[in-house]
């Protein structure tokens, strides 16, 4: 055997991209025998480079002692070490190539044997991730090196492989020059974590073959080459061509993520039959809008990064389908493959379920930003050949996928020569995609102008194509005017960090308004929590700020729109009503069904419809909606039936004495059939429109009742109590409750801390003492027998600002009216400590009560949370819910739970009086068994501890959420100016008092 060559030692720092390794080449499914080697392997790990020392590849090393690790995985997540999580810096000093002498190596080794059918022609050893690097042994030869983490790499073995008792070894590097290559705002995961295996290439086979299938005007081209001669062969289409040979196809349905057509066939060689999975489509970019098959396509799209909780970026294929069953029942038609291509099974999914891929390179170089990007790599010319190598092994391993529309050539990587390169390569090996490259200001290595994050107002501009020069642009020069005549492409936006990303509307509105527009990608699809267990046994997500290291990007990663288990969290609900491909409004006496798509009909749609009065079904049927082209709209009439439960409606009304009246249409587009994805009936989008004027049907108003002192201290007006000295309301009939309190505060979302000192608004309010309220109770007065009214003054220590409150109460039909006024007093133009104008996050009436109450039913937004600018996914009817079950667990606690429009709520639990609140018209209510500090002093949800109360939150209203913890500030109008408020509520106790 060949013991370690002192070279080896420095492969990990050496910048190149590694040694001894097959060209790259196409992943495809072959008849060709294959031999997983995944399993349980010996792990060692060591705490620097040299890992156990240069026996690791000895065949005759006693492993026995050592640790036995699952293949793959990321080591750091199987009990050794610990993940780390950082945004843009590197963990280790800016050195290139260098790393630290403290880089934890693992050494795997694996003893195998080849099955005895095993053919005797080539045998290729291939390696889909291993994270940073690896320097492969096999039966104690030296096979090679290889970086690039996120990309697969190949040894020929067939000289060294043997039937029995081969022993493999692999030594891992957590950091490597390649790391400096790979700065993703991600957690940094070491290990073999993708599939290894054996693969038999058999004498006559076939090596790489590139399929170019495109199609124009109901007609398809097929073109498939390889570097050994096959048939190619389609019977559906009657196709048997020898490779090389251009089939003109004739009349065929092309591939589109809408309707993702494959056409199945087989590529044979004489040793060799491989799998065809074939989609016509053609991209290209003509008058400054991309278009696919001829027509032009929105991408409504997410950035997916690979996360598990429990196995990192090592998907298994379940977890994958998901990920894709998931997207399409939300509405997403597209993915950007955010920051690296995906294991090779995911674009297959993509093809088979349909999905348009931006396919993004695994280059991401951010962390240079500390070096005023001094020694950029892609400036560099030592890093040209490590660049390309990344480029060349993505491109020649997802050709020949349909789904892959786009090449991004990496992330945040700045500017430099080698874009101009990898550029020259990739349309030489493949003139048929565009490609993507958001970080050049240029724009020069890039078909699409790109952006993150831009407000709405630069998004319209851009649309209009009239943006701002960038800065090291020269106006007119050009790059300006290139760049100004390509299509523009959303690469990133709305952060979807904690509670939000709030406008996802007003974003698809502009979106769907300018031909420039391509779609947009949403940052990001999951939190990348990663599953623990405390010292109580309770399981949380850890994010980075939970592993004791410097620096570390602490709760960064949790910006999704699923949890980390993939349940959908509010903001992918929102999302899927903002991107819904079918605007079903009323106009007049018809239903617009606006067809969105960009290539389907709707004839896969049925289009129920639904009558409520307050909230309660009076009426249903199907909609007739006829053959409506991609791209077009329709006009149905109404539903005859509609006008009849108008009539039913009074009735329905008076059955609901006190609130009833507000009749709603609604009308949802359904899955007509079963989907791979979702069965029939999977509602794809709805609209709602109130029907007539819907005044709420009240009682006749009654005289009156009277307001009266009493000796033990307390006043009474009809069946309420108040403290006289605090002007405070304490029975309600039966119920003891105790408020209202004044109260401006929220516990603050992730995006209400902005992203570092940039729309930093919690802060601000912090600042200025928003949270820590101080309430003086003024005079209470009695300005005529029928009427109390308390005056109150609230504000925090050492400031004049605050609200003078004056709240109005009077008993009526058996309920209590309250309006509560709020005035603003004192300075709140001192800014001194903030940045932007002090506005309260909140305008509000906080109440205790029991906490026996256990459920709500209201009638207004629901079922979820919604917020001012987060509320389309929310439906006006009636709802129910556990107070418990209202608690949106944001891995970070914050607000949550919100419901605007609320018109009335009640409030129920065993043993207590129902309390009834009906809003004046509407109000925002929340409900939480703790207080808005105590959701904010929580670390985690399981923090959160049942205080004994239920917390009753009866507000005017609060500020939208946003998205600026990574973005543009909270527009304007979703913000509570300082101003005069005044909103009216009725509290009734309508059981068991
Ligand atoms: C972008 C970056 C993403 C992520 C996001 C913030 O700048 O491309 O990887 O860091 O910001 O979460």
């Amino acid at each position: 055997m060949s013991h370690l060559p002192e070279a080896a030692l420095i492969f990990h720092e050496d910048p190149g991209p590694g040694t001894g390794r097959r060209a790259p080449r196409a992943d495809f499914v072959s008849d060709a025998p294959r031999l997983p080697l995944n399993g349980r392997w010996r792990f060692r790990l060591s705490g620097t480079a040299d890992g156990t020392g240069p026996s690791l590849p000895d065949p005759g090393l006693d492993d026995t002692g050592w640790d036995t690790i699952r293949v793959p995985s990321h080591w750091v997540l199987e009990g050794h070490g610990d993940p780390l999580y950082t945004n843009t810096a590197y963990p280790f000093p800016i050195d290139p190539p260098h790393l630290p002498d403290q880089n934890p190596t693992g050494d795997y080794r694996l003893r195998f044997d080849l099955p005895p059918t095993w053919p005797s022609g080539r045998s290729v050893l291939r390696f889909q991730g291993v994270d940073s690097c690896g320097t492969v042994w096999l039966n104690g030869e030296l096979l090679g090196h290889s970086k690039g983490s996120r990309l697969p790499f190949e040894f020929d073995v067939t000289d060294v492989v043997r039937p029995r008792g081969n022993v493999l070894a692999v030594r891992v590097q957590r950091w490597s020059s390649g790391s400096y290559l790979e700065d993703q705002d991600m957690w940094w995961l070491p290990g073999i974590f993708r599939d290894v295996e054996l693969l038999s290439r058999p004498e006559g086979g076939i090596d790489d073959f590139t399929v170019r299938a495109s199609y124009s005007a109901g007609t398809g081209a097929l073109l498939v080459t390889s570097d050994t001669p096959g048939l190619v062969e389609v019977p559906e289409l009657g196709i048997a061509v020898p490779t090389g040979q251009e089939v003109v196809v004739g009349e065929v349905e092309p591939w589109s993520a809408e309707h993702p057509r494959l056409y199945r066939g087989t590529l044979r060689a004489a040793g060799e039959t491989i799998a065809l999975a074939i989609g016509f489509r053609t991209v290209e970019i003509t008058g400054g809008r991309l278009l696919i098959n001829g027509a032009p396509v929105l991408f409504r799209g997410v950035n997916r990064h690979e996360h598990d909780p429990d196995r990192g970026r090592s998907l298994d294929r379940e977890t994958m389908i998901r990920d894709i069953e998931l997207m399409k029942r939300h509405n997403v038609n597209a993915v950007r493959t955010a920051h690296y291509p995906p294991h090779p099974e995911f674009l297959r999914l993509c093809d088979e379920y349909g999905l348009w891929v931006v396919d993004e390179c695994d280059i991401e170089t951010h962390g240079f930003i500390y070096s005023g990007w001094e020694g950029n790599p892609p400036a560099e010319p030592r890093w040209r050949d490590a660049l390309l190598d990344r480029i060349r092994r993505m491109v020649e391993r997802d050709k020949n996928h349909p789904s892959v529309v786009i090449w991004s050539l990496g992330n945040e990587s700045d500017s430099g020569s080698a874009f101009a390169d990898i550029e020259t390569w990739i349309r030489e090996h493949d003139p048929t995609r565009p490609l993507h490259y958001e970080r050049d200001p240029s724009y020069r290595h890039s078909d699409f102008y790109s952006l993150m994050y831009p407000s709405l107002d630069d998004l319209e501009r851009i649309g209009q194509r009239k943006e701002e020069t960038p800065s090291d642009v020269v106006a007119g020069s050009p790059d300006d005017v290139r760049r100004r005549g390509l299509p523009f492409l959303l690469c990133e936006y709305a952060h979807a960090m904690g509670n939000g990303p709030g406008s996802l509307v007003d974003y698809q509105v502009i979106l769907e308004s300018y031909e420039r527009f391509c779609g947009a990608f949403v940052w990001e699809w999951i939190d990348h929590g990663l599953a623990a267990v405390d010292e109580h046994g309770r399981r949380y997500y850890r994010h980075g700020g939970d592993i004791d290291y410097q620096p570390n990007g602490e709760r960064y990663c949790l910006d999704g729109l699923l949890f980390p288990d993939r349940t959908p969290s509010p903001g992918l609900l929102e999302l899927r009503k903002a991107i819904e491909p079918v605007a079903i409004t009323v106009e007049g006496s018809s239903v617009v069904v606006v067809n969105k798509h960009d290539f389907a009909t709707l004839a896969h749609l049925g289009f129920r419809w639904l009558v409520e009065v307050d909230g309660v079904r009076v009426a249903a049927g199907m909609l007739s909606v006829p053959e409506c082209a991609a791209r077009s709209e329709v006009r149905v009439p109404l539903p005859d039936a509609v006008d009849a439960p108008a009539q039913d409606a009074a009735g329905a009304v008076s059955r609901l004495a006190s609130s009833g009246g507000e009749t709603w249409l609604t009308v949802e587009a359904v899955l007509a059939e079963d989907t791979r994805w979702a069965a029939a009936g999977h509602v794809v989008a709805w609209g709602q429109t109130r029907l007539g004027p819907g005044t709420p049907a009240r009682p006749k108003a009654h005289q009156p009742h009277a307001v009266a002192s009493h000796r033990d201290g307390t006043v009474s007006l009809g069946n309420a109590t108040f403290d006289s000295r605090t002007g405070r309301l304490t029975h309600l009939g039966k119920l003891a409750l105790d408020g209202p309190t004044f109260d401006v505060w929220r516990a603050p979302t992730e995006n209400d801390h902005g992203q570092g000192p940039r729309n930093a608004l919690a802060a601000d309010w912090q600042a200025a003492g928003l949270d820590r309220f101080l309430h003086r109770t003024g005079p209470i007065e009695h300005p005529d027998p029928h009427t109390l009214v308390v005056h109150g003054r609230s504000g925090p220590a050492t400031r004049t600002l605050g609200f003078r409150t004056t709240c109005t109460y009077r008993w009526q039909d058996g309920a209590l009216h309250l309006l509560v006024e709020a005035d603003p007093v004192g300075d709140w133009d001192d800014t001194a400590y903030g940045h932007l104008t002090l506005t309260p996050p909140r305008m509000g009436t906080r109440w205790s009560l029991p906490g026996g109450y256990t459920d709500v039913v209201w009638f207004g937004r629901g079922p979820g949370e919604s917020y001012a600018d987060s509320r389309a996914a929310a439906r006006a009817g009636r709802f129910a819910g556990s107070i418990n079950g209202m608690q949106t667990p944001y891995l970070v606690p914050q607000e949550n739970g919100n419901h605007v429009e609320t018109r009335w709520l009640e409030l129920s639990g065993p043993g207590l009086p129902t309390l009834r609140v009906d809003g004046a018209p509407h109000l925002d209510f929340t409900a939480r068994r703790w207080t808005s500090e105590a959701l904010q002093a929580a670390r985690r949800p399981h923090d959160l501890a049942d205080s004994g109360r239920v917390w009753l939150n009866l507000d005017h209203g609060q500020q939208g959420v946003g998205s600026a913890s990574c973005g543009p500030a909270l527009p304007e109008r979703y913000r509570l100016e300082v101003r005069r408020y005044s909103w009216s509520m009725t509290l009734t106790v309508v059981r068991g008092s």
